[in-house]
């Protein structure tokens, strides 16, 4: 079982216990979270992020609340909207929010406020047991491309976003299987996207140095040059949210990506859990894709001269902005999706999870 080096979040008494991502790569700072607004707050600025941990910290949102305003069932209501309408993308957010209300609702109110803690941990080592499975999985894929391209040079996998660890409660969904690889004694080497405007990328090649792993950062628009050219054996991401015809929506720049790798011949692949997976979406048509702000776009976040975490304004205030968060893949343009229960074509989710058919 993988260990997370700093846990992601972690319950602290009757408080919750985050690891601050908005200060990474720079600063590891733990946050104390003891209200679900202030769980509310911490995944709407992204203190928090990554589709599963956002499921998990909102499920430890909803246990703080019974715990501090009561457990009647106004209570539950009100917490499930407010931490529900943080993010629209992440369908584990919602996930787990409902995986909660089924649990609590049928319970008196003097029993939820335990049963909340217990169900948000049971959520939590649900997500950490899911991602080694995507990582057993997800090796086996690679170490079949590893064959049919012959050894040589280490396996060159492109990624985007974060879906490491700091996105989960465990090793991570894209990145399990190159952690496996690397364990398993593959030489690897992983091409990692900036992801602007919020550049996720830099969380990724942090972990992947905090673990020895070797790794390049790309510019976003690298990316289709060093596919054409053959650089790449294979890109592999995570997911927000999968519809059931296999589209699937994540970090926006995803979508380009899968079209530079369809147009080179590399394979796209997607490693994603059960909690990611929507069969009430028929097609990313469906997906709600979340717009954030301008400032996102306008000011960068960095490291000072004397090592201070500062900010600097790289457009006017007034400057139009569009910031989708998301974008959506078509299912054609996905090789395959990685679960904990196996490898699937797109197309065919049902194959894997036939009871959640509808
Ligand atoms: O906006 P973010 O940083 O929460 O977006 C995260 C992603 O898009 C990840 O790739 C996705 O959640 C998969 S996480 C295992």
């Amino acid at each position: 079982m993988f260990t997370q080096p700093i846990p992601t979040l972690r319950r602290d008494g009757d408080a919750l216990a985050i690891l601050d991502q908005t200060l990474l790569p720079w600063r590891s700072e733990i946050r104390r979270l003891t209200t679900a607004a202030g769980v509310a707050e911490a995944i709407r600025s992204m203190q928090v992020r990554g589709a599963p941990l956002i499921g998990a910290t909102a499920a430890y949102g909803v246990a703080l609340a019974l715990a501090t305003e009561g457990a009647d069932d106004a209570v539950l209501e009100r917490t499930i909207a407010l931490l529900g309408a943080t993010r629209p993308t992440a369908v584990n957010l919602h996930w787990a929010l409902a995986r909660m209300a089924r649990v609590l609702s049928p319970l008196p109110p003097i029993a939820r406020a335990e049963a909340a803690w217990r169900e948000a941990a049971a959520i939590v080592d649900d997500d950490a047991a899911t991602c080694d499975a995507i990582a057993r999985h997800g090796l086996a894929l690679l170490e079949a491309r590893l064959v049919a391209r012959g050894e040589g040079r280490p396996l060159r996998i492109m990624t985007h976003c974060n879906a490491g660890w700091l996105a989960t409660c465990g090793a991570g969904t894209a990145l399990a299987p190159v952690y496996a690889a690397q364990a398993a004694g593959h030489a690897v080497e992983v091409l990692v996207s900036e992801t602007r405007p919020r550049n996720q990328g830099l969380l990724t090649a942090w972990e992947l140095r905090e673990a020895g792993v070797p790794h390049v950062l790309i510019a976003d628009n690298a990316a289709g040059l060093l596919l054409a050219r053959g650089e790449v054996d294979l890109v592999i991401t995570g997911a927000d949210r999968i519809a059931a015809n296999g589209d699937v929506a994540n970090k926006v720049g995803t979508c380009l990506k899968a079209l530079a790798a369809h147009a080179a011949g590399v394979p796209f692949y997607v490693a994603a859990p059960h909690s990611t997976l929507d069969f009430d979406c028929a097609s990313g048509a469906s997906i709600p894709i979340e717009d954030r702000g301008a400032d996102e776009l306008c000011r960068i976040r960095g490291t000072d001269e004397a090592d201070r975490i500062a900010t600097l304004r790289l457009a006017p205030a007034d400057t139009r902005v569009a910031n989708p968060a998301f974008d959506v893949t078509p299912a054609a343009l996905v090789s395959a999706i990685v679960t904990e229960r196996g490898v699937a074509a797109p197309g065919e989710l049902d194959r894997l999870y036939p009871e959640r058919q509808r």
